[in-house]
């Protein structure tokens, strides 16, 4: 893994906001996976002040985002969609028929996935996977467990995760959905190039299992250890373990 560490949480995100620029610059079409959480809010906020800088042009470039929490509408404020419409869809010229989400109102889950899928092959697979990574290793919505699932599926959330979501739905973890959809591992891995991003202290010891610990479903981002590149974007104090 090509691991970059930075001074500050902001200098990391701006480091790979730069990265996806360049990769736009150089493929005008890219198909391009994000991730939500905290730690993209920097990164969407660069690209935002990227394009409106009129240096960066969206219009031909396609996005997948990685997941979305079952039994909730795109409109609703703590869907992802949302999320992506407040920090990078509103600001920046994509075009919508490039955007590409999981639907997690859907009445049949399995059908929305397979759905998805079919989207993602179609669309070539990505070509620049951005990740962040849960404290308990999960990339997307991939939870931690005996083994791993390939295909875009149904994921039961684990706790971990619930609890870190929470801020969006008033601070309770408990109106936290319990269940997602999620692009699988097999998307992640076949992606063209993969760039992962953390910060803060809390995220030190499942970077190091990444990078140092065994290949494992028990730590889903460790299976990034067998891709041929893996760009790797921290601050001092994601990596201060390594
Ligand atoms: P976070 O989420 O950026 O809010 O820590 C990361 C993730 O769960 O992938």
């Amino acid at each position: 893994m090509n691991v970059r560490c930075f001074d500050s949480p902001e200098q990391a995100t701006a480091a790979l906001a730069g990265r996806i620029a360049d990769a736009i610059r150089d493929r005008p079409a890219l198909v391009l996976g994000l991730p939500t959480g905290r730690t993209p809010i920097s990164l969407y906020a660069e690209l935002r002040r990227l394009h409106a800088a009129g240096a960066l042009d969206f219009s031909r470039v396609s996005t997948f985002n990685l997941d979305e929490f079952v039994g909730l509408e795109a409109s609703d404020a703590g869907s992802f969609r949302q999320y992506m419409e407040r920090h990078l869809f509103r600001g920046v010229n994509l075009a919508r028929e490039r955007i590409h989400f999981l639907d997690g109102a859907a009445t049949d889950p399995d059908t929305e996935c397979a759905r998805y899928e079919n989207a993602l092959d179609a669309a070539g697979g990505i070509d620049l996977q951005v990740l962040g990574i849960g404290v308990n290793g999960h990339i997307g919505f991939n939870e931690p467990g005996d083994s791993l699932i390939s295909r875009t599926h149904r994921v039961t959330l684990a706790d971990t995760t619930r609890r870190d979501n929470a801020a969006a739905f008033g601070g309770d973890a408990a109106r936290v959905p319990a269940e997602a959809l999620t692009i699988g591992m097999g998307a992640i891995m076949r992606a063209s190039a993969v760039a992962l991003v953390a910060t803060g202290p809390e995220k030190a010891s499942c970077i190091e299992r990444m990078i140092r610990g065994p290949v494992t479903a028990r730590l889903p981002a460790s299976f990034l250890q067998l891709r041929r590149h893996v760009e790797v974007y921290l601050d001092r104090a994601a990596a201060r373990r390594l």
